[in-house]
């Protein structure tokens, strides 16, 4: 790391009152883009907003050092990374930029969004009056974690094996998600609907609609209407996994690019 950061980038820590190193981040310069290529931290010390300040901290340096925006990508189903990389009180406030399905060569379901944090707030500032309180939910979190047939307007289509996403969608919409997807991968449920289990199923669930409808995707097609994701708000509530009952989950806000 020590040698990474002196040839290639930048590393920042955290550290606690006794020196220790709780997490860290690395990140490298290409041009005018910095690039947060790691970001972690110590288990002990996650959910005390560490990362958060690890983000703050990245903003401030390659600002200072003359690039105009911040990137980086990430898994969509994981939510703690979502809500990291998607806060509201960042000086400059992130969005996202793309999708890209399958991310990894020859490593399939693993799917990536793309955030930007542009240093000239001008963008954010400009969706953030766009937003409003999601009127559709695409893709809907049903009790035992599949993908809920009923409140879902995204329908999966068996002879395809694809999810379907209907054309006359309102300007915001809402995704739902799994509060933990390793949690249903433990668990290899498998849902009524595609006979898959619950993991796979939310894989392809995502794939399908994020590919459709999020900007910057090469799968979306000419006609299609696009959408930046704005937003993650998380579930608030104790208990989002009770062990029976996935209950309400995590979700995204996405608005439509006029
Ligand atoms: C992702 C990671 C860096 C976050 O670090 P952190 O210091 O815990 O992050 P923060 O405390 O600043 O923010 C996490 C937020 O996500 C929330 N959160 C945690 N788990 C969540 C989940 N499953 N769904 C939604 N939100 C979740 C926390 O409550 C917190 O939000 P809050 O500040 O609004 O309360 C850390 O979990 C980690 O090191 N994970 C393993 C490595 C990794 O995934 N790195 C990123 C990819 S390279």
């Amino acid at each position: 790391m020590f040698i990474a950061a002196a040839n290639l980038g930048n590393v920042h820590g955290a550290f606690g009152p006794d020196g220790n190193m709780f997490g860290f981040s690395y990140s490298m310069r290409r041009g005018e883009i910095a690039y947060l290529h790691m970001i972690g931290v110590y288990p002990d010390h996650q959910n005390e907003g560490i990362a958060a300040n690890l983000i703050r901290e990245n903003q401030t340096y390659w600002e200072s050092e003359g690039v105009s925006t911040l990137t980086l990508t990430f898994d969509p189903l994981e939510g703690a990374n979502a809500n990291l990389y998607l806060k509201d009180e960042y000086d400059h406030p992130g969005w996202i930029r793309g999708f890209y399905p399958d991310y990894y060569p020859g490593e399939e379901d693993a799917h990536r969004f793309r955030v930007e944090y542009p240093f000239d707030s001008s963008r954010p500032e400009r969706l953030r009056e766009q937003y409003t309180d999601p009127e559709a939910t695409l893709l809907a979190i049903s009790d035992e974690g599949t993908v809920a047939s009923g409140r879902s307007l995204a329908t999966y289509d068996s002879s395809s094996g694809r999810w379907e996403v209907p054309s006359d969608l309102p300007g915001s919409v809402a995704v739902e998600f799994p509060w933990n997807a390793s949690e249903l991968s433990e668990r290899r449920q498998v849902s009524d609907d595609t006979g898959s289990d619950v993991e796979s199923q939310w894989l392809d669930a995502i794939k399908d609609v994020f590919g459709r409808l999020v900007s910057g995707t090469e799968d979306a097609r000419d006609g299609d209407r696009r959408y930046t994701v704005v937003d993650m708000d998380p579930y608030e509530g104790s208990a989002p996994y009770d062990g029976e009952n996935w209950g309400a989950a995590n979700r995204y806000v996405l608005v439509e690019q006029t």
